[in-house]
C-alpha cells in the first residue's frame, strides 16, 4: 500500500483522541457534555463549537433523527492511539464494522480491550447521548484473512454488545446475502453515513450524516488503485460521486442500497426558552428500506475525483459467511 493511505487508515481515527478522558467521566458528567470532548484538539473547544457551516460527511447531508436506526458510533482504544469509527447494528445484539477500527495504527495487533469501547445507538446528534444510547461490548471478532498491510482486504470485524439494543433504541439494518451482487452494479444509487470528517483533514461531525453516492466499476477502481495487490475485486467494492465521500471517522459505517417505501410523521421538541411553551414540530419522515452492501474501509483523501471510496464487499462469499458465522 502506498504511503499515503497508510496515512489515512492510521489516521483513521485519531480525530478523536479523548476518549480516556470521555470515558473517565462518564460516571460523574452527563454523557452529553463529556462527548463534547471528542473535539479536544482544540480546533473545536467545548462550548465554542461553530454550527456545522458545511453540513456534510463529504458533500452529504444531516440525517433525520429515526430514518437510520441501525447506525452505530463508537470510540475505542487508549487516548493517543485510540480511534472513533461507524458500524451498523445487523442484530440487537451484533454491530458489523471494519476490523482496521479494532487495534491501533489500521488496527494492528494487539487488538483494543472490550472494556475500551464505548458505543453510542439511538441519538443522531452525538451531544444529546442518554445512559440508553450507551452500549459495551464483549467480544471482537475480526475476519481470519483480514490484511492489515498490504491490502487492507477483508476489512471486517463484529463486536458483540453487553446487551440487546431495544428496539425503540436501534433496529438492525437487512445485509446482501452470499453472492448476491444485486446492489453492486456501476452506478447503482448507493447511500453513506457517518459521523466522521466532513473534508479531507477537516473536523468530525456530531451530527450524523448522509450522502447519496453511487457504486464505481471494479475496473474504475482498479484503475485509481494501481499499485500491486492494493484493489482486490473479490473483497472489495468503491462507491462515489463528485464531492461526496465518506471520510476519516466514518470507517466501519455501512454503505447501503436505499428503497422508500412510506412515511411517518415524527414529532421533533424545540428548543426549551425562558417563560414559553416548548414548541412541538411535525415533521415528515420518509420510511426506506435499506440494505446494507458495504463497509468503508479506506480511500485516498476524501471525495477526490481521482480516488473513489473502497468498501468492504458484504456479498463476497467469504466476507459474507464470516458476518453469519460471528453473529449466528
Ligand atoms: N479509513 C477511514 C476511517 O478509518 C475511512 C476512509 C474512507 N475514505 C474515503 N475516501 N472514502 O475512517
Amino acid at each position: 500500500m502506498s504511503a499515503p493511505l497508510v496515512d489515512q487508515l492510521a489516521y483513521a481515527l485519531s480525530g478523536v483522541g479523548t476518549r480516556r478522558r470521555l470515558v473517565g467521566v462518564l460516571a460523574a458528567v452527563p454523557l452529553a457534555s463529556a462527548l463534547g470532548s471528542r473535539f479536544g484538539n482544540g480546533a473545536m473547544a467545548k462550548g465554542r463549537r461553530p454550527r456545522h457551516a458545511q453540513p456534510e460527511i463529504v458533500g452529504g447531508h444531516p440525517v433525520p433523527q429515526g430514518e437510520l436506526p441501525f447506525m452505530v458510533y463508537y470510540e475505542t482504544g487508549p487516548q493517543d492511539t485510540g480511534v472513533a469509527c461507524g458500524g451498523s447494528l445487523v442484530t440487537p445484539r451484533h454491530v458489523l464494522t471494519a476490523a482496521h477500527c479494532t487495534g491501533p495504527d489500521g488496527g494492528h495487533n494487539p487488538p483494543f480491550l472490550t472494556a475500551d469501547y464505548f458505543v453510542a445507538i439511538g441519538e443522531v446528534n452525538l451531544d444529546r447521548l442518554g445512559q440508553e444510547n450507551i452500549f459495551g461490548v464483549v467480544e471482537v471478532s475480526r475476519h481470519p484473512s483480514w490484511d492489515p498491510d498490504v491490502s487492507q482486504a477483508f476489512d471486517v470485524a463484529v463486536l458483540e454488545l453487553d446487551r440487546d439494543v431495544p428496539a425503540g433504541i436501534g433496529t438492525p439494518v437487512a445485509f446482501v446475502g452470499s453472492g448476491d451482487d444485486r446492489f453492486n452494479g456501476a452506478g447503482q444509487p448507493v447511500v453513506v453515513s457517518g459521523w466522521g470528517r466532513t473534508s479531507d483533514g477537516g473536523n468530525s461531525s456530531s451530527v450524523l450524516l448522509e450522502a447519496d453516492i453511487a457504486v464505481v466499476s471494479d475496473a474504475d477502481c482498479a484503475a485509481a488503485y494501481n499499485r500491486p495487490g492494493e484493489f482486490d475485486p473479490n473483497s472489495m467494492i468503491c462507491a462515489g460521486a463528485p464531492g461526496r465521500d465518506s471520510c476519516q471517522g466514518d470507517s466501519g459505517g455501512p454503505l447501503f442500497a436505499q428503497v422508500k417505501v412510506g412515511e411517518r410523521i415524527e414529532k421533533i421538541k424545540g428548543k426549551k426558552k425562558k417563560g414559553k411553551k416548548r414548541k412541538v414540530k411535525k415533521v415528515v419522515v420518509p420510511i426506506f428500506e435499506n440494505t446494507q452492501i458495504g463497509i468503508v474501509s479506506f480511500g485516498q483523501g476524501c471525495a477526490d475525483p481521482d480516488f473513489p471510496g473502497v468498501y468492504a464487499e458484504v456479498s463476497d462469499p467469504a466476507i459474507n459467511n464470516f458476518i453469519t458465522g460471528a453473529i449466528g
